[in-house]
């Protein structure tokens, strides 16, 4: 007789012991999706609603935006977050679409690289941004510059 066994039943055993990544990633989705309804609406409302919204952004609007640590932490954590919660997201349809060998491995170290480098990138941009960098040639800085 052939038993089937209950919906429910795992299909290895769970670890006994370490950090169980699996529970973790989907606590994870969910708590960065709710952190990310207020970062992204927020980013948004701030760019395009306030003042003279979407016509204000320019150069100029960015560069006034990272002045303020305010702004550089907000869209850092964005883009943190949102970065790893995507990534996370994918490993999930690799594994999914994937079967278990050098194909999956080669997907997810693909992954991981090119979410390392924007996330090393992006905080760089957003944390040393100079909109006026000393010793530039005076017509390629922005009006608002003193030294254009
Ligand atoms: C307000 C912003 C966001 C919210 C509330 C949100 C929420 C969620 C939640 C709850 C899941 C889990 C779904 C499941 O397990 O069935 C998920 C999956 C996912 N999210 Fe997001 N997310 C947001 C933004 C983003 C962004 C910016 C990206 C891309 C960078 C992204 C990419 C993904 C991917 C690839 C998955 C996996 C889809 C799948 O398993 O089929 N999400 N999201």
């Amino acid at each position: 007789m052939t038993v089937i066994e209950s919906p429910r039943t795992p299909a290895r055993p769970a670890p006994r012991r370490g950090v169980n990544v699996e529970k973790w990633g989907w606590i994870y989705m969910r708590a960065s999706g709710v952190i990310l309804l207020v970062l992204v609406f927020g980013h948004l409302f701030a760019n395009l609603m306030v003042g003279e919204g979407v016509k204000a952004i320019d150069f100029g609007f960015v560069a006034g935006k990272w002045a303020s640590p305010f702004w550089q932490w907000w869209d850092v954590l964005m883009l943190w977050l949102a970065l790893i919660h995507g990534a996370n997201g994918m490993r999930t349809l690799i594994n999914d679409y994937t079967n278990p060998g050098t194909v999956q491995k080669v997907l997810k170290l693909a992954l991981v690289a090119s979410v390392a480098v924007l996330l090393v990138l992006g905080t760089l941009v957003v944390f040393t941004f100079d909109p006026c960098p000393a010793g530039s040639p005076a017509d390629l800085l922005p009006s608002f510059c003193p030294a254009a």
